[in-house]
């Protein structure tokens, strides 16, 4: 069964745990993410992009969800990642997510607010948690790039957190989306946003961050990291060398199990190292 995020969020500040949030794209990534975590024993989210959604409907991945979660002993949540629209938000929780990301940090400080009032609005009377974004990544996410980067302001977030009511703050502290850029954490500035944030915090663009610093980060209320691009690249580099080594490979099934296996086994990793 799919986790409520509420509840998620209490087991990780209970335990003093991060948990990992996995992107999938598709059936075999979402089987693996699940598979990953079990093998680790440890909770953690499937999530899955605004973006996304263009190649599989919230319905279609709610469900895969629920059948790759049948025989699943650990709690995993389904979570909108960069949810972009309220109509995203909503079509989401309908199908059944249990916790939700609606990104607006590219707009301004105001109009940001007023969006995710609009998402946390709906969402809790679903019992469903909202994440909220406030400065910017720089990088690439899927096939959209930000040159962007714009750290997150600690003066804002005390007002930005009330007047939205959102339930976790995702930061800009250096960290970057995708594997062309190299991340640089300030965790000085993240320790100063954490002593103002009403609500814990959460790292996007987890791929090329050093562990220790994703360790060290737990002290300054970090709840939640977003694996995307190191789950991709075990996925697609099972496809790509296969077929550098024969042009006529055509074994798509047992490339996709191969690839089920190396995307399980790069989450388990990531999970158990974050939280050693
Ligand atoms: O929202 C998704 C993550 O921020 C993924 O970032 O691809 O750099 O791991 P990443
Ligand atoms: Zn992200």
């Amino acid at each position: 069964k799919i986790v409520n995020g509420f509840d998620l969020m209490n087991f990780a500040q209970d335990n003093h745990y991060i948990l990992p949030a996995f992107n999938t794209t598709n059936l075999e990534m979402t089987y693996a993410i699940a598979k990953g975590l079990n093998q680790a024993g440890l909770p953690g989210y499937i999530q899955i992009s605004s973006n996304n959604l263009r190649l599989s409907s919230p319905d279609t991945i709610t469900y895969l969800t629920s059948d790759a979660l049948k025989d699943s002993d650990v709690p995993i949540g389904l979570h909108l990642d960069h949810g972009k629209s309220y109509e995203h938000v909503k079509a989401c929780v309908d199908a059944g997510f249990t916790s939700i990301m609606i990104d607006a940090s590219h707009l301004p400080f105001e109009e940001n607010i007023k969006e995710v009032k609009r998402a946390v609005q709906y969402c809790h009377f679903y019992g469903v948690p909202v994440e909220a974004e406030l400065g910017a990544l720089k990088g690439k996410e899927e096939d959209i790039v930000n040159e962007a980067d714009c750290k997150t302001d600690p003066g804002m977030v005390a007002d930005f957190v009330e007047r939205t009511g959102c339930d976790l703050l995702a930061v800009s502290v250096g960290n970057v989306h995708g594997l062309d850029l190299t991340p640089k954490v300030d965790l000085p500035l993240l320790d100063e946003i954490s002593k103002v944030s009403p609500v814990p915090l959460v790292m996007h663009g987890g791929s090329g961050i050093p562990f220790e610093t994703i360790q060290k980060a737990r002290e300054f209320h970090l709840l939640k990291v977003n694996y995307g691009s190191d789950l991709r690249k075990a996925f697609i580099s099972t496809f790509g060398e296969a077929y550098e080594q024969n042009h006529n490979e055509v074994n798509v099934i047992g490339l996709s199990l191969e690839s089920i296996e190396k995307v399980s086994k790069k989450a388990a990793e990531l999970v158990s190292i974050i939280n050693a």
